[in-house]
């Protein structure tokens, strides 16, 4: 189908009607035309397809429920994320879904948030990396992703209406790069909008994101959807970009967009440009064939060795994996009933699930195991449980205790108001690992949650997360050693709620959210502050260690278009084999606008027999050494010395090489009539013009302020260095002290000088 031609047939409200959904979740088909509907369902970690997508219902059909995001983020293994993606897809191929809604690469911008359990990372590095990984796996079986929630979407409280009030850096450094990153390396087929207002206008609606960057800037190809229920006003949504409504059928849109052509509010051309959008999209998934049959127990066995991959083994003593056949008292709901997915749109009717009371009893061979059910599925508390876990634990040799975090505690559509467990299972966990040294914690939670209450008394935790529907199979796998553990935290576990980065700016009100910390957020956050965290951002045990060995770097000095690569021996040192993430972060020891100590600039997961070593090489291109300068409106590189730190977590760096950048900007000079002395002085071209009156105007000014005069001291008139003063005012309020010995009026002299730099003369 040539898609102009298709446009110049269709009528203003078949344009109209297709730019919104026909139903929840399908594109207006045009009969006449032969334009088939499109299916999308969600997304992310499995797919959820309605029976029948033209009625209203909840409940979907059988799908593979994965791991999600937090867990999947964990792994740190891209090739393993494509894997997961391309499995998604024949299962969507398989249940007739044309776009799977996913993934989320949105910024976990404090822990509180209800969704992050949907969402990679606190790093945008990283996040960019996986969702990229992610959509190129789903697309290359044919079958279209939705990356979203475009943007600036960290929050449940008030999600439909609150303005996320973010600065133009702070936006391009740390809350678009992973979006930046997916459309430039994998072309999802759609990018979903956020819900809320960034600086005061809905992502729905909003020009600068949709048009100007997604789609100008970073040459998005695909359709932008709204998030379902996003769109207020849908012309200004489209003059905005925003291609395609949902939910639909919404007849009174589609007749507000032809009034709006019809009386010249909106340019048809707009309109016939989403439709192209629309159209080119549609086609493309016309022509995956849909229907048979996906691999179940293949995808099971997948989304098991994925949960095992992503599990994080917070603290062993020695005790894991557990050896000997022995007597284990099994402690906690969730090894009877798996805690393994969030509530929200991403909940999936699973395929089976693996309980990991009965996961465990298959692999204890001849162990004995009891149960007991140690909290119940309320927040009410419960003594009599806590008494006979207790009594069990102390007649067995280890103790398991699996610990979920309630819903009502973490889901979509509410934050959390806390980073604890309940009262019961803080309560259980204490009671058991008093009587019981060989306790194991094994957590189930999409997000961190606080432990020095208890984590002290226990002899190992292991991160198990919303861990998809054969997690119980992998926490037993680790349980035993059968999977080495090898994930890694892609987001900080702090010692307290009021350690958190966006403590003092959460939720906001008024309609507002003030994202106040800026740049800082995750562990840009406690690098800064030198504040300690309970488990650092990359942190994760194994069964066996590393040694970091020989690192090089491919050239001490290098233009930032050209990049360098670094390299670094592993070598496993322990008896098992396993893996590890070796994480690269760059440093710029100078700037000129503050930045982050360091930043996530790559990473590479190898897998070591022991003994065995590997080399990593690890590039790092431009962007790795660049930051946003929002006078510029552009990434720019500085010249000067930069580290590189290679680490296994973000707190454990283990070799650190220094190289020297030459930038090849050449950046405009961006002085104007309000800049200060010492801009002028640290802009070459303004050096240039100006720096031959600078000690004039200083031996002037020292002179005015009566500096040098016994009578004052060193300190002058007013008693104080009067340069460092004037050296932070703008030019021309400095000159207009000195008017009396200037030939000219000070403003008529900066803008000879602003001609000057500008080359205007
Ligand atoms: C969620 C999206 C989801 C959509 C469709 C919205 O409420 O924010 O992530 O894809 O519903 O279910």
């Amino acid at each position: 189908m040539n898609i102009q031609t298709l446009i110049d047939q269709m009528t203003l409200e078949e344009k109209a009607a297709l730019c919104t959904g026909a139903s929840a979740w399908s594109t207006t088909p045009i009969e006449r035309l032969g334009v088939p509907e499109m299916i999308v369902s969600d997304g992310p970690h499995g797919v959820r397809r309605v029976p029948d997508v033209h009625e209203m219902a909840l409940g979907s059909l059988p799908a593979t429920c994965f791991p999600t995001a937090s867990c999947v983020a964990s792994t740190w293994d891209v090739d393993l994320i494509r894997q997961m993606g391309e499995a998604l897809a024949e299962e969507c191929i398989a249940l007739n879904v044309d776009v799977l809604l996913g993934p989320g690469a949105n910024m976990k911008r404090s822990p509180l948030g209800g969704r992050n359990f949907e969402y990679f990372s606190e790093d945008p590095f990283l996040a960019g990396e996986l969702a990229a990984n992610f959509i190129n796996g789903v697309q290359s079986k044919g079958v279209g992703t939705s990356l979203k929630h475009y943007a600036a979407n960290n929050q449940e409280f008030q999600r439909f209406s609150i303005s996320a009030a973010v600065d133009e850096r702070t936006l391009r450094e740390i809350y678009l790069p992973a979006f930046e990153k997916a459309v430039k390396q994998a072309q999802p087929w759609t990018v979903m909008c956020a819900y809320n207002k960034v600086n005061g206008t809905f992502a729905s609606q909003h020009h600068r994101l949709l048009t100007d960057i997604l789609k100008d800037e970073w040459g998005f190809e695909g359709l932008v959807v709204s998030d379902w229920g996003a769109v207020r006003d849908r012309v200004a949504a489209l003059k905005g970009g925003l291609d395609w409504e949902m939910p639909g059928p919404q007849e009174r849109r589609v007749q507000e967009v032809v009034e709006a052509v019809r009386s010249g509010d909106l340019d048809e051309a707009v309109l016939d440009e989403s439709v192209r959008r629309i159209l080119r999209i549609v086609c493309m998934a016309a022509e995956t064939p849909k229907g048979g049959n996906f691999d179940v127990e293949g995808h099971h066995q997948l989304a098991r060795h994925i949960a095992a991959e992503g599990m994080v083994l917070l603290k062993n003593n020695g005790l894991l994996p557990l050896k000997e056949p022995q007597h284990i008292a099994v402690i906690g709901r969730s090894a009877e009933h798996a805690h393994f997915q969030g509530g929200g749109s991403s909940h999936i009717n699973p395929t089976k699930v693996a309980v990991p009371f009965k996961e465990l009893q298959v692999q204890a061979g001849h162990a004995e195991l009891t149960y007991a059910e140690g909290y119940p599925t309320d927040n009410s508390f419960r003594q009599d449980m806590i008494d006979q876990a207790v009594a069990l634990a102390v007649a067995a040799d280890v103790a398991v205790l699996y610990i979920a975090l309630p819903t009502f505690k973490e889901s979509e559509g509410y934050d959390r108001t806390d980073l604890d467990l309940t009262e019961q299972q803080i309560a259980l966990i204490k009671a058991v690992s008093a009587v019981q040294p060989n306790t194991v914690v094994i957590l189930n939670n999409g997000a961190p949650v606080v432990m020095n209450a208890w984590m002290d008394g226990v002899a190992a935790i292991l991160e198990g997360w919303m861990m998809g529907q054969a997690g119980g199979a992998a926490i037993a796998d680790v349980l035993f050693g059968r999977v080495n553990p090898s994930g890694k935290l892609a987001e900080t576990f702090p010692l307290k709620l009021s350690d958190t980065p966006a403590y003092l700016n959460w939720p906001g009100g008024a309609g507002e959210v003030r994202y106040g910390e800026g740049l800082f957020i995750g562990y840009r956050y406690y690098d800064a502050k030198e504040m300690p965290v309970q488990f650092p951002f990359g942190y994760g045990l194994s069964y066996t260690s590393f040694a970091y060995s020989n690192p090089q770097v491919s050239s001490t000095t290098f233009k930032d278009v050209e990049g360098v690569t670094v390299a670094v021996d592993v070598t496993n040192t322990g008896d098992v084999a396993g893996k590890e993430t070796v994480q690269v972060y760059v440093h710029d020891r100078e700037s000129g606008l503050i930045r982050p100590y360091k930043e996530l600039k790559g990473f590479a997961k190898v897998d070591l027999q022991p003994g065995e070593t590997k080399t990593v090489s690890i590039p790092l291109d431009f962007r790795a050494f660049a930051y946003y300068h929002p006078e510029y409106r552009q990434w720019i590189t500085e010249d000067g010395q930069f580290d590189i730190l290679i680490g296994a977590s973000a707190a454990d760096i283990r070799h650190s090489l220094t190289v020297t950048l030459e930038s090849t900007l050449d950046l405009p000079c961006i002085l104007d009539k309000e800049s200060t002395i010492r801009e002028w002085m640290a802009d070459p071209r303004g050096r240039a013009v100006f720096g031959p009156f600078y000690a004039q105007m200083e031996a002037e000014a020292r002179k005015m302020f009566g500096g040098g005069d016994e009578r004052y001291g060193n300190d002058g008139a007013i008693g104080m260095d009067i340069m460092e003063m004037f050296n932070d005012m703008p030019l021309v309020s400095v000159l207009m002290f000195q008017q009396q010995a200037l030939p000219v009026h000070p403003e008529d002299m900066v803008a000879g000088l602003l001609q000057q730099v500008h080359n205007e003369i």
